[in-house]
């Protein structure tokens, strides 16, 4: 795709649906005894990788293409069937590591594979406390990547402390533990997403939470939920940056899920000086949700460490364009998560942006930026990750001159961002 600086933008965007919560809608009550209509879930091929393993387990779906709806016929807590074949998540570490926390808990062989991304991607963070749940999980190289092969069966109860501050490890030992025998409980160093916890808990999940972990009783059945998903801030994100660092920019964006364990972008915002505002605060489907509009900005650069990183995990790569109009060094630390994700985040980070002429360097956990700087034109290749797909392009949307994106992927969670990005600049 070829993208240049538009003179002004000014957009009124409606926000694609949370990517995470609509992996969750089709699992959880995938296991739930009833049906359950999904409004609104994201139509991307990530989510399309979980539905898809979920019928292979034998779980009845209704999602015709571009419906505005799903209902999902769950199997109850111990329904799913041994699938015929093996479950391929593509690209989709959600759906690989969250289905191997529920599959745990049933006492049939699933074998789960993805893409050559996802090949690539750690799975001893869910393998060793699932095994110490008692489920037999086995993994290609000493048991740290997929493929996986899960036998599950009678479970018991752990107290997890993880090394990691993960929702996708959270999630999974919190699915198995509705299957044990006792109390299980998971901590984390610092709070990650918990759209799990919220929707587990509507659906009867007896869940007790802490600052950064969470109990979870055993449980002998789920309530089917119906839902609207609402708007992902990840996908929100790109349309803040190309707002707060366009010169003449007003990009105001409708439905956003503003949720405080996803919403570390909107503090960072804040303490860069962004010029944006909050309206028209609500629930949709058990979230907060808000309006934004966000004008272009005078930036000053800041630093990101601690608690706020995973609060803002997908969107870092966005705030190193955010950076290089930002007055002073940006450091963003603590996130050497980022070397985990569908590519080593970090390298694509300081490889893509530095193409187009920032000021961009990599450390073990994290980058620095030197701003302000003049971006210009040049290629860059998202190489297949979504993330630095999108971020390739806002960037040249701020650039002077041209610029050239290759293997942008956007499809795996934004799959209008090509057209909503060129209605914006019209
Ligand atoms: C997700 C959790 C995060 C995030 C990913 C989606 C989820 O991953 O990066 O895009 O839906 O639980 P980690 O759990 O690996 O941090």
């Amino acid at each position: 795709m070829i993208v240049n600086r538009p003179s002004r933008i000014r957009a009124s965007i409606e926000v694609p649906p949370d990517k995470s919560i609509s992996h969750r809608s089709f699992l959880f009550n995938a296991i739930a005894t009833g049906t359950a209509t999904i409004e609104n879930p994201l139509e991307s091929e990530d989510v399309r990788s979980t539905v898809a393993c979920l019928r292979q387990l034998g779980v009845e779906i209704d999602w015709a293409d571009g419906a505005q709806a799903a209902m999902v016929h769950g199997r109850g807590l111990h329904g799913l069937d041994e699938a015929e074949d093996i479950l391929d998540c593509r690209n989709s570490g959600t759906t690989m590591r969250l289905l191997s926390g529920l599959l745990s808990g049933h006492p049939i062989l699933s074998v789960l594979m993805g893409d050559e991304m996802l090949r690539r991607r750690p799975m001893a963070r869910v393998i060793t406390p699932l095994r110490q749940m008692g489920a037999h999980i086995q993994g290609r190289k000493g048991d740290t990547l997929p493929p996986l092969a899960i036998k599950g069966g009678a479970l018991g109860g752990i107290d997890y402390a993880s090394p990691v501050a993960s929702a996708q490890v959270k999630s999974a030992v919190l699915l198995a533990g509705l299957y044990a025998d006792g109390e299980t409980r998971v901590a984390e160093p610092a709070k990650s997403r918990d759209h799990s916890e919220r929707m587990l808990r509507s659906m009867g999940a007896e869940l007790a939470e802490g600052p950064a972990s969470v109990r979870i009783q055993p449980a002998t059945r789920l309530e089917p939920l119906s839902l609207r998903v609402p708007g992902d801030i990840s996908s929100v994100a790109p349309w803040l940056v190309l707002g707060a660092c366009h010169p003449d920019a007003e990009v105001s964006i409708r439905g956003v899920n503003v949720n405080e364990s996803r919403g570390g972008i909107l503090d960072i915002l804040t303490s860069m000086g962004a010029d944006f505002e909050l309206s028209e605060e609500r629930t949709i489907g058990g979230e907060p949700v808000a309006d934004i509009v966000i004008r272009s900005s005078r930036l000053k650069a800041t630093t990101v460490g601690g608690a706020l990183v995973p609060r803002a995990i997908d969107e870092l790569p966005l705030v190193a364009v955010l950076a290089c109009f930002a007055e002073g060094e940006t450091l963003v630390r603590d996130a050497a998560e980022l070397r985990a994700k569908e590519s080593d985040r970090v390298d694509a980070v300081v490889a893509a942006l530095g193409r187009l002429g920032a000021k961009v360097t990599a450390r073990p956990d994290g980058f620095s930026v030197a701003g302000p700087i003049a971006l210009h034109g040049g290629t860059v290749d998202g190489g297949g990750d979504h993330r630095i797909g999108m971020l390739g392009a806002i960037a040249g949307m701020l650039a002077d001159g041209e610029t050239k994106v290759l293997n942008d992927a956007v499809g795996v969670s934004y799959p209008s961002f090509w057209e909503d990005l060129r209605r914006a600049s019209q």
